[in-house]
């Protein structure tokens, strides 16, 4: 027997659901139906024990978008026959990525709302743009000038340029902080990037614990510090350190150097050729999705996960009277927690630990003003940077009071999407920040009657990124994965993506004994060390 004949007659079956998949043998009314006798006995093919030949993705963000691209390449490769739905509680793809539009207006180019950069060394988003014919826009606007502000004075002030990856090193910098630290600094976080590029690499194995994954990159002393604990043994100038490194995690991630582990710490760092998609990355998840075949059902949320003790088959439910289907994996592409996905029996579940997520404030607007005020700034007649970072420092030293907000950032000028200029000078400006700002400390910051446009926006943004050397599992139960696991690692666009990578291959190897790529052939090491050393190779997309 064919295993592609198999599976289509198996998902051919489980059409009739659970009455038809999962109670086998059972009365099977189209084929008892059938004038001819069936050429195969079916009952010899599928025991009992065979739920339907589907995958349920939840969550149509970077992470389950690329989990059904993911099964298209193996589907492609292997002829594999298997049917993926993809489950999303809201009425877009992208989750934490996806745009608005100033004045809810889609005449002018869109802002992002959530994700917004990716790096050359991000592989898969890389690759994507470019497979997708997407179009990618530099990072950071020359014309910015950074600040890093503590709350009460300018601790340093440098030219434009994207963050960290034109002025680490200029002067500015190193006379205040040293030669050794910007240059100790990107030693350390290149080194960083050199390993996670192993991630690409045709060799890499499938990981089924973090815990052991960060051990084999020789990451555990990097995950079990903080960035600042891990930039002191480097040898690297605390202030530097507490100042500069700060402001880049409390803008990426929301949280201070001396609290954030020092992986995510360096991935603050690592923004060499920085990039965005132009009108949008959720782009690239829409074009995953396309790709796939996927059934995606938006606005349906995924409220229970049964498991059928006969068959072994996961049984989603998505509320009301829609009955609930039935798979054979089942991949959890959203932070367990929020999804409120009631799983049973409980007890098949490796445990889940609580996991926090940063709640943050994105204020995004408009205004004539071209800089923000320097009278809030204490700057008397000077202008002050439109690239506001922040540092904790302050604080730290028992000095000052937390500044009002992480970072605010000007974005350019409000345009048109054709390149047309908008009726007036506005520019567009993003504030991140623990709390609301209010439209009166809008009117302060950027002078009375000068704001114009106004959203807000609340995100369970990252986890809670504290030191660990314990993550959470990435298989919960036979069949059933979790995409998400790897946040608390690494929280990017990115390593979703390579994250499911991994999450695919093991369930198309669990359930299927397939994976995303053929298994290497033994002999054929030379052949893989070929592909070793061509630095455009991307596994998954290569094999
Ligand atoms: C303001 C902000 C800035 C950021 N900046 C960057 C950046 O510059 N670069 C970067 O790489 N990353 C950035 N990130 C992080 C990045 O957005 C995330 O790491 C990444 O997008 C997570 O993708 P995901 O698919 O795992 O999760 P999500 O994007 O959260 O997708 C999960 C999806 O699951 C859906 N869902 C949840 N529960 C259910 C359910 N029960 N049923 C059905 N659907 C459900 C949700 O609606 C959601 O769409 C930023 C995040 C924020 C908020
Ligand atoms: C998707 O469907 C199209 C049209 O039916 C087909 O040509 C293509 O091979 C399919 N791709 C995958 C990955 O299933
Ligand atoms: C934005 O415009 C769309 C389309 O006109 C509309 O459906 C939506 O409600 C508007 N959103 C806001 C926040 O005003
Ligand atoms: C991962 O491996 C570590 C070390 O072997 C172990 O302590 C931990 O329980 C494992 N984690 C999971 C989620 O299985």
């Amino acid at each position: 027997m064919r295993p592609e004949l198999l599976f289509g007659l198996s998902v051919a079956l489980s059409a009739h659901w659970q009455a038809a998949a999962l109670k086998f043998p059972f009365n099977i009314p189209f084929l008892s139906n059938n004038d001819q006798a069936p050429l195969i006995d079916v009952n010899t093919l599928l025991p009992e024990s065979t739920p339907p030949n589907r995958i349920a993705i939840v969550g149509a963000g970077a992470a389950g978008s690329s989990a059904a691209f993911w099964i298209a390449k193996a589907k492609e490769r292997f002829g594999l026959d298997v049917e993926v739905d993809v489950y999303e509680k809201n009425d877009y793809i992208g989750g934490r990525s996806t745009v608005v539009y100033p004045y809810n207006n889609t005449e002018y180019d869109p802002v992002e709302l959530g994700a917004s950069i990716f790096v050359e060394i991000n592989r898969n988003m890389w690759r994507a743009t470019e497979e997708f014919g997407l179009e990618r826009i530099g990072f950071g606007d020359e014309n910015n000038v950074m600040g890093i502000w503590d709350g009460q004075e300018f601790v340093l002030t440098t030219g434009g340029g994207s963050f960290l990856g034109s002025w680490m090193d200029t002067l500015k910098v190193i006379w205040r902080y040293g030669i050794s630290a910007p240059r100790r600094t990107q030693a350390v976080v290149k080194s960083m990037a050199t390993q996670f590029l192993t991630l690409y690499a045709p060799t890499t194995p499938r990981f089924a614990n973090i815990t052991t994954l960060a051990s084999s990159l020789g990451w555990t002393p990097v995950v079990a510090s903080t960035a600042a604990e891990y930039f002191d043994t480097q040898g690297i100038s605390r202030l530097f350190t507490r100042e500069l490194v700060d402001a880049a995690t409390r803008v990426n991630y929301g949280q201070d150097v001396d609290a954030l582990h020092a992986l995510e710490g360096m991935c603050s760092l690592a923004a060499e050729n920085a990039a965005s998609v132009k009108g949008g990355n959720f782009q690239v998840f829409e074009q995953f999705l396309q790709r796939s075949n996927a059934t995606v059902h938006l606005k349906t949320e995924v409220t229970s996960l049964i498991q059928d003790a006969a068959s072994g088959a996961w049984l989603v439910g998505t509320g009301g009277t829609t009955r609930p289907r039935a798979y054979r994996g089942v991949v959890l592409a959203a932070p367990f927690y929020s999804t409120a996905i009631e799983v049973s029996p409980p007890a098949l579940l490796t445990p889940v630990p609580e996991q926090p997520y940063v709640h943050l404030h994105v204020t995004l607007l408009s205004t004539t003003a071209r800089t923000p005020s320097a009278a809030y700034f204490g700057l008397g007649s000077g202008v002050a940077p439109t690239e506001v970072l922040t540092t904790h420092n302050r604080v730290r030293e028992g000095l000052g009071e937390e500044p009002e907000f992480n970072s605010m950032t000007y974005h350019g000028k409000l345009r048109k999407a054709d390149g047309a200029p908008a009726e007036r000078d506005e520019w567009v400006v993003k504030i991140f920040s623990k709390a609301r700002v209010e439209d009166a400390w809008l009117e302060n910051m950027f002078g009375a009657g000068n704001v114009g446009w106004v959203l807000r926006k609340e995100w369970d943004a990252y986890p809670v990124l504290p030191p660990t050397v314990s993550f959470p599992p990435i298989k919960l139960a036979k069949g059933l994965y979790y995409v998400n696991a790897f946040e608390p690692f690494i929280s990017t666009m990115e390593t979703e993506t390579i994250a499911s990578r991994n999450v695919v291959d093991l369930l198309l190897h669990d359930e299927w004994n397939a994976g995303i790529c053929p298994a290497a052939v033994e002999g054929d090491e030379e052949a893989t060390a070929e592909k070793a050393k061509d630095d455009k190779f991307v596994l998954g997309w290569d094999c």
